[in-house]
């Protein structure tokens, strides 16, 4: 089969770490009899400077043209001044958008060989980490109105909006149920309903189509609780499904407790072709063109594309097994390393999980 794939390599290391995940595709198209073409699709910063647009026009057809797309990372120091729109965060919006990526999907798993790595107790990095982020991501105060104006006696103020309907907390509650039935069937789901009135329409969807998946364990958790169960006792959650800034938070949060943000992919899907695949991680201006970058992450969401835009398991399973066998190794990029590892390159780390596989 051959499959169509829209690379956004972007800025800072974004470059760096798609193209060992593209040397990874290659290795797993020989391996399984797939074949690979590249549509490059410009984005981000190197946007602006190369077009004056961070999300030039005709980015989202292009990428509709295509069965996944596949992102590094957009953004850095040099575009920070730029508007609002202006800016590559505005393009990563606007893509999620125009793609109807409404779900995220953002696993932070403990990887057997990092246990290490992991910042919490001991006892709690024994028990394992492996629970599935669902959030929310084309709805709530990212995209609701904004307003900024002057005020008479208060100077200027400003408001952003937070509006979610029952068939968007629907939707996205569905895709939680369905994966916990793929896992370890539970499902929390983080809310602010003692304050919020978009949290009690959240909670009140989730309780009734939790009647829908009797096989799946359900709880509520408020959402400061739960930032604080998350550095208590991760292994307790499976599948937790929030909106889209808890889930912004949270996320980053939850990265860390598995030892290194260079480590994690994420999936962004809708109703229909393409998905986007990215790393978690940012562009990382600080380390960009210097061959440190961790492609981990990168490859992982190669893996991620295979499983849920391709419906190809074992090809996903393949490559994650090749991560755990190079990382059981000891080999690690200087992001991982503790004293007395091996430390690798970009490259280099590319070219071991190629020939695992
Ligand atoms: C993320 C990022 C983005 C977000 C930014 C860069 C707009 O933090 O993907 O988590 O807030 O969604
Ligand atoms: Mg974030």
């Amino acid at each position: 089969m051959n499959y169509k794939i829209a690379l956004i390599r972007g800025d800072g290391i974004g470059p760096e770490v798609v193209e060992q995940a593209v040397l990874v595709m290659k290795a797993i198209g020989k391996k399984f009899g797939h074949t690979f073409t590249y549509e490059e699709i410009l984005m981000g910063g190197c946007a602006t400077d190369q077009v004056g647009k961070s999300y030039p026009d005709g980015t989202a057809e292009r990428c509709k043209a295509c069965d996944a797309v596949l992102l590094g990372a957009v953004g850095g120091p040099k575009w920070e001044g730029l508007s609002a729109q202006q800016r590559p965060e505005a393009a990563l919006l606007a893509i999620r958008r125009d793609l109807g990526l409404y779900a995220n999907l953002r696993p932070a798993t403990l990887r057997p060989a990092l246990t290490d790595a992991c910042p919490l107790k001991k006892e709690t990095a024994e028990k394992g980490i492996d629970l599935m982020m669902v959030r929310e991501l084309t709805g709530g105060i990212y995209f609701g109105k904004r307003d900024r104006y002057d005020t008479q006696d208060r100077g200027v103020e400003c408001t952003d909006l937070m509006a979610y309907s029952e068939k968007e907390i629907e939707r996205i509650g569905r895709r939680a149920f369905e994966l916990a039935r793929l896992r370890r069937h539970k499902v929390a789901s983080v809310d602010k309903a003692n304050v919020l009135e978009t949290s009690r329409l959240w909670r009140s969807v989730m309780h009734r189509l939790a009647e829908e998946y009797p096989d799946v364990a359900y709880s509520d958790v408020l959402v400061d609780n739960c930032a604080m169960q998350l550095v208590r006792d991760p292994g307790q959650f499976d599948v937790l499904v929030t909106e889209n800034m808890f889930g912004d938070i949270l996320s980053d949060e939850a990265s860390m407790v598995t030892g290194s943000i260079g480590l994690l992919p994420s999936a962004s899907i809708g109703d229909s072709a393409p998905g986007l695949y990215e790393p978690i991680h940012g562009s990382a201006p600080d380390i960009a063109g210097q061959d440190k970058a961790n492609p981990i992450a990168t490859i992982l969401s190669v893996a991620m594309m295979f499983r849920y835009s391709f419906q190809l398991p074992d090809e996903a399973t393949a490559i994650e097994a090749a991560v755990d066998g190079v990382l059981g190794e000891g080999w690690r990029t200087a992001d991982m390393a503790r004293m007395g590892e091996s430390v690798v390159g970009t490259c280099q780390m590319g070219k071991l999980i190629c020939q695992k596989l």
